[in-house]
């Protein structure tokens, strides 16, 4: 059985670094006669451990073996808010999933609770790894057979990409080609990518189609974009089947209430419209700060599309389910309707019931007016359309789990 004991060990041969965290590791460095029993001792004491924790490590993977019948897929950033979502809805579909995340903005609390819900053999494992580091990338496709990437895992704060743009160039495009680096050279069939209608920058015309040009405005947007054309110009020359999914602003969580979004309290300034109003429902922040009134909008406030997370992951196993070697699926994942920041507070008012004190102030840099979808083509070609379109409903969901977890995940999720 996997448990997270076996992950963990997972994670360590995944880097090579934190086994030598152990500094007398080191078989050239000339010990004492004491030394050399004492790091005897700590490695037979690290074997046990291991042994104890790993049941299976001596039989081949179930997750290194081609099964057929059986999908295997990779979900990078599965413990973050998208993708543990994802995860959740793969493993109810009968999918074989493995997780790999650094919970540098994922929560361990959420593997866990998938962990939990799915115990048997083969269903779930979760990698502790870094997808900027390329032998650790490319030591998880060796030891593993995977039929399909979803790749969730990036950095996604318009505002944080404003202050840190290389932060997400790098966490963004270079870990992507690394990505697709190593399923090309492991031969990896299928990849479903995580965009953003960001890429569009700031279109004239609305509703955006899957046809209006890119022109992003701020290095998230940019970066995602670039990412975009690293696979667009791989997938001319190669038969892998790739999708990619241009997002428009995710809210809403799981509606049985297992799983939630609880980005790390120190992104919480940079943080996004749903996260903010449960702060303020809750009283951590003392109100909701509406920046830029004077947009040229119905009510000054800049509109935006949102999606629920539950019809957002719908969209990624209708793409997984349709990709076709050799073509490239781009698909915009909004509902086509858009609300205005005005009445996105209203629905959170009425959602969480609490009185909210809001603050409208100037724009902030890097923002879009308008922004909402066409969906008309994922709806004709992957038979998707979205069904939670109620923004009261959806934060009303995704409010009940904030209530019961004051601490997101818990504060052990967040060490590591
Ligand atoms: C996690 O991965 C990202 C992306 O490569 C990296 O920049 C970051 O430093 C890593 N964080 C930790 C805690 O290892
Ligand atoms: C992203 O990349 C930068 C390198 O520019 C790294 O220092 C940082 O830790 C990364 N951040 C995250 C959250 O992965
Ligand atoms: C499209 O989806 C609907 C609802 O999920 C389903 O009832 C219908 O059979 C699907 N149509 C096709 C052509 O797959």
């Amino acid at each position: 059985m996997l448990n997270f004991g076996r992950a963990r060990n997972q994670a360590r041969t995944a880097r090579p670094v934190s086994l030598g965290g152990m500094d007398y590791v080191d078989p050239k460095r000339k010990g004492s006669f004491v030394g050399k029993v004492f790091l005897a001792a700590a490695l037979t004491a690290l074997c046990i451990i291991m042994i104890k924790q790993s049941p299976s490590l001596n039989s081949p993977s179930v997750f290194s073996l081609h099964e057929p019948g059986v999908t295997h897929v990779l979900v990078t950033g599965g413990a973050g808010y998208v993708g543990s979502h994802a995860a959740l809805r793969l493993l109810k579909d009968s999918y074989r999933v493995t997780i790999v995340d650094n919970l540098s903005r994922g929560n361990l609390g959420a593997v866990r609770i998938l962990q939990d819900l799915f115990p048997e053999h083969g269903r779930l494992q979760f990698i502790y790894a870094d997808l900027g580091d390329k032998n650790a990338v490319n030591k998880i496709f060796s030891e593993n057979k995977f039929d399909a990437v979803m790749h969730f895992a990036a950095v996604a704060y318009v505002g944080e990409s404003t202050l840190d743009p290389l932060k997400y160039y790098h966490n963004i495009t270079s870990n992507t080609l690394l990505v697709i680096e190593s399923m090309a050279k492991y031969d990896v069939k299928t990849l479903i990518y995580s965009s953003t209608c960001a890429t569009y920058g700031e279109p004239e015309k609305m509703p955006i189609t899957e046809e209006t040009s890119q022109v992003p405005i701020n290095p998230y947007g940019k970066a995602k974009k670039m990412a975009e054309d690293i696979i667009l110009d791989f997938s001319k020359n190669s038969d892998m089947a790739v999708m990619i999914l241009r997002y428009f602003n995710v809210i809403g969580s799981d509606p049985e209430g297992r799983l939630g979004e609880a980005p790390r309290p120190e992104l919480r300034e940079h943080g996004r419209i749903s996260g903010a109003c449960f702060d303020a429902a809750r009283g951590i922040i003392p109100g909701l700060k509406v920046r830029g009134t004077d947009y040229k909008t119905a009510d000054g406030t800049c509109v935006r599309d949102y999606i629920d997370v539950t019809d957002l992951v719908d969209a990624h196993v209708k793409a997984l389910e349709k990709a076709q070697p050799g073509k490239v699926g781009i698909y915009n994942v909004g509902t086509g309707k858009g609300s205005s920041v005005k009445e996105f507070v209203d629905a959170c008012k009425k959602a969480t019931g609490r009185t909210i004190k809001v603050e409208f102030l100037p724009r902030r840099p890097g923002d879009y007016a308008e922004v909402y979808s066409d969906p008309t083509k994922i709806r004709l070609e992957l038979n998707w359309t979205a069904q939670h379109t109620n923004l009261e409903q959806s934060l009303r969901t995704a409010w009940r789990w904030q209530k019961s977890h004051r601490d997101g995940y818990g504060p052990s999720s967040a060490i590591f």
